[in-house]
């Protein structure tokens, strides 16, 4: 059971709250991980009243909420620690309002949760403090993405470091709450076997791509300042890579894992004026068809430009200066309204020394995270009969199959316990996210002084040709 507190959301009306964060806090509620004393405050512009607002969460809480879990009356007792407070995140006499609403703490922890743009984020811990409610026991929880470019980034990091410690601060990327993202730790560190063969002796190259059919839905407005590689690539790529890629931490605690992810943030090679030409691929999907339905050219999306040239596709090949990894090619892919929903990971092992047998020999290991969860490792076989024809099978970790009825936990669930129990293994530090925008920032830059406009992609394909021939140029293909 968590601990007694008050968590704040702001942006209470916002997509983030409604769709991901009030049903995240239900399922805690339902497997009773709430205390009794916890008090959850939404808060936004809207002058709605209480009972509205409730209509609203109850509307999408039954929506994202598998039926077999919404439980009327469970449902109304977690209704009953939700309140909804109207007010200008941006104006200070709010924040005196809300303090005396909150009244004193009594023994509360307050959680602070950031569900705004990061433009908003300098100024509401500011307005926190002033008002005499960031004590030494708050938390503040930050969405991604934390500011547009490295300088952003840190005003921001230094705005919030002037009212909360370190320890204080939970940055979240929802991608290192998910349960097949956390397998990818068990299977690297508790599996003695793979150690010997993850490193550049013996892997290829690795493919990280998370490719979804979705287009920006009703985030236009967002989107078209973000792009893919602010929204995707900076954090959720990143992230993943530096968990394929990372040394074994001395323990399984906050500050080993991360300085170990760090570590690999910091040896990305950066990635120079030619690199960026030669080396990245920016894309946006023109109209297309996705299930058999049309969709519309990006630029025709609600509150999107029509003469946008933001990126909904990026590929880029990275390469981490280190031991374990030099000369390994890192290929990171990530699109919207693509073919297929996938996210997965590929490590593709060297061929062996000395071929035998006339087929291609290679064994490769998919770490799926999405659609299903999957873990598979390609053996070559014999085909039955006769001769020495070869056939590539796979050893497969089903894990839907494997723990059957046990029901998976969202990321934001696992995310949001977390946060209430203090414990930071799973969220971004401060230099984190630096070293991932001072690896992202010239690329951003390289494109923006080459003019380089983003190749089309019809909805509905694998992204642009020249993502493809990123990789064909070197002899190899994406696993699609
Ligand atoms: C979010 C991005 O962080 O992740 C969205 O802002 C994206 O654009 C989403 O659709 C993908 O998350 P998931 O969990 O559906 O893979």
């Amino acid at each position: 059971m968590s601990i007694p507190c008050d968590i704040l959301v702001f942006g209470g009306t916002g997509d983030l709250a409604l769709r991901k964060l009030l049903p995240a806090l239900y399922q805690l509620y339902r497997q009773n991980r709430l205390h009794n004393a916890v008090r959850i405050i939404a808060l936004a512009r809207q002058p709605l009243s209480r009972r509205d607002y409730l209509k609203r969460v109850e509307r999408h809480g039954r929506a994202q909420i598998a039926p077999a879990d919404f439980d009327d009356e469970l449902w109304r007792r977690f209704c009953a620690r939700l309140d909804y407070f109207a007010m200008d995140a941006a104006q200070g006499a709010d924040f005196v309002r809300l303090a005396r609403y909150l009244g004193e703490p009594g023994g509360l922890t307050r959680i602070f949760y950031l569900a705004t743009a990061p433009s908003l984020f300098a100024s509401i811990a500011g307005h926190l403090r002033l008002a005499g409610l960031a004590d030494p026991e708050a938390r503040i929880v930050l969405e991604k993405p934390i500011g547009h470019s490295l300088a952003s980034a840190q005003a921001i990091n230094h705005a919030i470091g002037a009212v909360f410690e370190e320890s204080q601060v939970f940055r979240i990327d929802h991608y290192l709450g998910k349960e097949t993202v956390q397998n990818l730790m068990a299977l690297r560190f508790a599996n003695a076997l793979l150690e010997p063969v993850w490193r550049n002796a013996q892997v290829d190259h690795v493919q990280i791509s998370v490719c979804e059919t979705l287009g920006v839905e009703n985030r236009g407005a967002y989107y078209d300042r973000a792009g893919a590689t602010r929204d995707m690539l900076q954090n959720h790529l990143l992230q993943l890579l530096c968990l394929v890629a990372m040394e074994p931490p001395a323990q399984f605690e906050a500050e080993a894992v991360r300085d170990e992810k760090v570590k690999i943030l910091r040896a990305l090679r950066p990635l120079g004026d030619q690199d960026v030409q030669d080396q990245t691929v920016r894309g946006q999907y023109s109209a297309g068809r996705i299930g058999g339905q049309e969709v519309p050219a990006y630029y025709f999306e609600k509150d999107v430009d029509h003469d946008s040239d933001t990126e909904t596709f990026v590929a880029v090949q990275a390469h981490i200066e280190n031991w374990r990894w030099a000369g390994v090619p890192f290929y990171l892919r990530t699109g919207k309204r693509m073919a297929r929903r996938s996210s997965q990971i590929v490590i593709q092992f060297k061929p062996v020394p000395h071929a035998l047998f006339a087929s291609e020999q290679v064994n490769q290991l998919l770490i799926r995270l999405q659609p299903e969860e999957r873990i598979s490792l390609r053996m070559m076989t014999k085909r039955p009969g006769k001769g020495m024809h070869l056939a590539p099978v796979d050893l497969d970790l089903n894990l839907a199959q494997a723990f059957g009825h046990t029901r998976r936990w969202d990321a934001y669930e696992r995310l949001l316990l977390d946060i209430l129990e203090g414990d930071s293994t799973l969220f971004m530090r401060r230099d984190e996210v630096e070293a991932a925008w001072a690896w992202i920032d010239p690329i951003l830059k390289g494109w923006e002084a080459h003019f380089q406009a983003p190749r089309p992609y019809p909805a509905g394909s694998n992204g642009p040709e020249q993502a493809n021939s990123l990789l064909a140029n070197q002899g190899r293909q994406w696993h699609d």
